[in-house]
């Protein structure tokens, strides 16, 4: 059931709150100013009170929210974005810092990577690649769960000296599921009698037939700790990436993904936001999840500031009025109380899913008990 709390009410009547206390006081109910009303209730309180009520529906906040693709517009190509998934301890992390070392690192001030949540590398061709470094499983389902695919390429990471495991049969279903193609990356070839051939073979059990065994997915055999066939990897990624075309509209209205959020101390509100479509600028009025804001600087991966990103980039926005979570969608509006309605009506969706779960009957339920 919609709910609101008497705050919230109050504010919509540009009353304040003990006053509207006051008049339901009057009515013979004792609330407090966080107290929840059903939108029945509300009606009639806000009836007595002489205004008229507009009911707003999930759709009227949020169909056009994000604009139709226009059939007509130019699109340009676009990095692919990449998530490293497979089995613990088997090199992802270690890979993700060879790869981002490969490139990015070099001006960094004592070779110290601050952490982020996603970062673009060059391949051997000059061209770009963006790669998730998500929490894997959990962030990947999640977002996928919320219709937020972001990801056109998932690397599986496989140690040699381990072979399959649990987690690198999850991570193949996953991309699957995903309908993602998927690059397998035999990692710690670097190790004594290692076998990498041990490793296809035991793919062929999961419906993974690699090319160097006549299959169709790619497979490199590399060593993120000796920093071996580092190269070979990006161009697998990047002969991926022309296969599957990916094409963007710079121009449109942009839309896209939280990669991760926190709270910084000094900075307030921090996201890094994947762009999907068109270009995000500093000054855009962006609702991202139930938060919203103006967006007062945008930070590269290499903590420079830029006045906007395109497609695929991942970016770092300050300026929301609170933190978003993982795989919510970031829009750009027109105005600011667009963002607010937008925002607002999600935060109060959160809540009335939170009360729920949390008082485990509805108050639909109570009413009818009553
Ligand atoms: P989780 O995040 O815990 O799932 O692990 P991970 O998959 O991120 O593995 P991580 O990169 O932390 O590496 C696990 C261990 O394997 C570390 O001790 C690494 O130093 C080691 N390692 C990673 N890659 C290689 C490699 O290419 N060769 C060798 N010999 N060791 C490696
Ligand atoms: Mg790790």
């Amino acid at each position: 059931p919609d709910l609101i709390t008497v705050q919230e009410l109050a504010q919509r009547m540009a009353m304040r709150s003990t006053d509207l206390i006051r008049e339901l006081m009057k009515q013979g109910q004792m609330v407090q100013a966080n107290a929840t009303l059903d939108a029945d209730t509300a009606q009639l309180i806000v009836e007595d009170l002489g205004h008229s009520v507009k009911r707003v529906s999930e759709s009227d906040v949020e169909d056009g929210l994000i604009a139709e693709a226009n059939p007509d517009a130019e699109r340009v190509s676009r990095p692919p974005v990449v998530t490293i998934m497979g089995h613990v301890d088997h090199g992802k992390t270690s890979l993700l810092d060879a790869l981002r070392q490969t490139n990015v690192v070099e001006g960094e001030a004592g070779g110290i990577t601050q952490h982020i949540g996603a970062y673009q590398v060059k391949a051997p061709d000059g061209k770009l690649i963006s790669f998730l470094d998500t929490p894997g499983h959990a962030a990947f389902t999640s977002m996928r769960a919320r219709g937020a695919n972001v990801t056109d390429i998932v690397i599986i990471v496989v140690a040699a000296d381990d072979g399959v495991m649990p987690q690198t049969i999850e991570s193949i279903n996953h991309a699957k599921a995903a309908g993602v193609p998927m690059i397998i990356a035999i990692n710690k070839i670097d190790k004594p009698n290692v076998d990498p051939n041990r490793v296809k073979t035991e793919l062929l059990q999961y419906e993974v037939q690699v090319e160097s065994m006549g299959g169709e997915v790619q497979d490199i055999e590399v060593s993120a700790l000796k920093r071996m066939n580092l190269d070979g990897l990006l161009e697998a990624i990047q002969l991926q990436a022309e296969l599957l075309e990916l094409t963007a509209d710079a121009d449109r209205q942009p839309y896209g993904t939280v990669v991760e959020a926190q709270l910084d101390k000094g900075r307030g509100s921090v996201s890094t936001l994947l762009v999907q479509e068109g270009t995000l600028k500093r000054g855009d009025i962006v609702v991202v999840g139930a938060e919203w804001g103006k967006v007062r600087a945008l930070i590269d991966d290499q903590g420079h500031q830029v006045k906007e990103a395109g497609p695929s980039k991942p970016i770092e926005i300050l300026g929301l009025n609170g933190v978003p979570e993982p795989g919510d969608q970031f829009a750009v509006v027109e105005h600011e109380a667009r963002a607010r309605e937008v925002a607002e009506y999600r935060a109060r969706k959160k809540r009335e899913k939170a009360n729920a779960a949390t008082s485990g009957t509805s108050l639909e339920q109570m009413m009818a008990q009553l």
